[in-house]
């Protein structure tokens, strides 16, 4: 009996920790943090506007389609679909993968998610 509890006891604690952890991860997912002024607005400057400005023509938009401008979460949001894909999923957007981080992508879909689902 005491021997039976005591091989149960990990396995119960691990079965706790588990539960918990998933608790914790679909209520930090449920209360949205991310907000354009709080994550987004910058998100875009320091990634984006590089290339996809309203205040860039010509050779300064590095190829970036004219009508694709992020200076604005008006502006931008018709590009948020077509965003995540490249973003998020291909990872094709900045154009050299390397500019943005696996955790900062996963926090632009988080944004997302939160502002515009
Ligand atoms: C170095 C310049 C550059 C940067 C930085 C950049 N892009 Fe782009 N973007 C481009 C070019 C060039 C294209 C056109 C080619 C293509 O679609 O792959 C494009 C196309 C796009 C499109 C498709 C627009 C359309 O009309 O089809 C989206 C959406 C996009 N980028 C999102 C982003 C996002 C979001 C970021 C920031 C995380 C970003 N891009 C950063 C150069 C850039």
């Amino acid at each position: 009996m005491t021997r039976h509890f005591k091989t149960a006891l990990p396995i119960l604690l691990i079965g706790l920790v588990v539960a918990v952890g998933a608790i914790w991860q679909s209520a930090s997912a449920a209360d949205c943090t991310l907000t354009y002024d709080n994550f987004g607005k910058a998100f875009l400057e320091k990634h984006c506007l590089f290339c996809h400005s309203s205040a860039k023509t010509g050779f300064a938009r590095k190829g970036a389609p004219g009508d694709a401008n992020f200076d604005t979460l008006d502006s931008f949001k018709k590009f948020t679909d077509e965003s995540m894909k490249k973003v998020v999923v291909k990872k094709t957007m900045p154009p050299m993968a390397s500019m943005l981080p696996d955790d900062e992508r996963a926090k632009f879909k988080q944004w997302i998610e939160c502002e515009f689902k």
